[in-house]
């Protein structure tokens, strides 16, 4: 059974408020996206990683990254796209037609555990499509553009949405292939899937597998990464 990663790197991280991709900012002295990449470095059940990152970035990810911590797994590195199914998309077509099961995961979640991997990629042999979430904790609401609320759908219902994402390969590659033909937006890789009528199952994730967003993400991660290692 064959696994690739796809690990997207490609935004522009304009909510963290630098000029420059928010993945290179350090954490304990190292950057984000090698954090992230190491994961699936020492994993078990990863085969084989597909870095996607900024078309100017390539240089950059090919020595200071992949050469300065020595990945071995990362087997191509390529220019993503304008929005991140694109870039997705992108990772996507370069996949080996010999592969079993996509993996789908966000450079800016360097807190992605070996379990979540075994888990969503144990799920997604079964199901097909399996993604990391876990029970909101707030009440959400739909909100018009007005600021006044519509409904408030029962919380026990609701999860928040993480990565990884992981699909068999035909089921993914066909999904994107839709999303991407017919000029769709999705908001995650799930949702592409769902687009052709395949049920999608979560597998609880923890708290603490943040995506680095905002400056405030910065703090926490400092703090997530000192907890690990007392
Ligand atoms: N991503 C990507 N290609 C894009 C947009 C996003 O590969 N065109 C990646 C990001 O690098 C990130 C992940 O998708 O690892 C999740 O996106 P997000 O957190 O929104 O990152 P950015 O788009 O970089 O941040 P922002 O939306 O604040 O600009
Ligand atoms: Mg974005």
């Amino acid at each position: 059974n064959k696994v690739v990663a796809i690990v997207v790197a490609a935004g522009k991280g304009k909510r963290m408020g630098n000029d420059f991709n928010k993945q290179y900012i350090l954490l304990k002295n190292k950057p984000i996206i090698a954090h992230t990449l190491e994961v699936f470095e020492k994993s078990n059940v990863i085969d084989e990683v597909i870095l996607v990152v900024g078309k100017e970035e390539i240089d950059f990810n090919q020595e200071k990254i992949i050469k300065r911590y020595g990945f071995q797994k990362i087997s191509k590195v390529i220019a993503g796209g304008r929005e991140r199914q694109d870039s997705v998309y992108q990772g996507l077509v370069e996949v080996p037609k010999d592969c079993d099961i996509v993996v789908i995961h966000d450079g800016a979640r360097p807190f992605v555990k070996e379990a979540m991997l075994i888990n969503s990629i144990k799920t997604a042999e079964v199901k097909g499509a399996a993604v990391i979430g876990v029970p909101v904790k707030d009440t959400i609401k739909k909100v018009k553009d007005t600021l006044e609320v519509m409904e408030t759908p029962e919380r026990k219902y609701l999860w928040s949405i993480q990565t990884p994402q992981v699909f068999r390969y035909e089921l993914i590659r066909k999904a994107y292939e839709a999303v991407i033909g017919g000029d769709i937006l999705v908001t995650d890789d799930a949702m592409a899937v769902e687009m052709l009528g395949h049920p999608v199952k979560i597998v609880e994730g923890s708290y603490e597998n943040i995506k680095i967003t905002t400056p405030e993400d910065l703090i926490m991660g400092e703090r997530i990464l000192q907890k690990e290692e007392v």
